[in-house]
């Protein structure tokens, strides 16, 4: 089985892809119309939350680079 893959795009979206599911707080299944394969929303701009909708151009900044966080204590 293959890991499930979040990629941190440079001022934008993560991007998820392999084997998901995002549900709501409720446990809600979000449907996703048979995509492997989807853009969530890091900007908080979107208007179709939890997904990107690409409002993040021009108004989001973040240069993703990898770092390894402290050790669980
Ligand atoms: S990251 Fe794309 S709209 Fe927020």
């Amino acid at each position: 089985m293959s890991k499930t893959k979040i990629t941190v795009n440079n001022n934008g979206s993560l991007i998820i892809d392999g084997d998901f599911q995002i549900v709501d707080k409720n446990g809600k299944e979000y449907h996703l119309g048979g995509r492997e394969k989807v853009s969530l929303c890091r900007c908080g701009r979107s208007a179709n939350k939890p997904f990107c909708d690409g409002s993040h151009r021009g108004h989001f900044e973040h240069e993703a680079t990898a770092f390894d966080l402290p050790t669980k204590s």
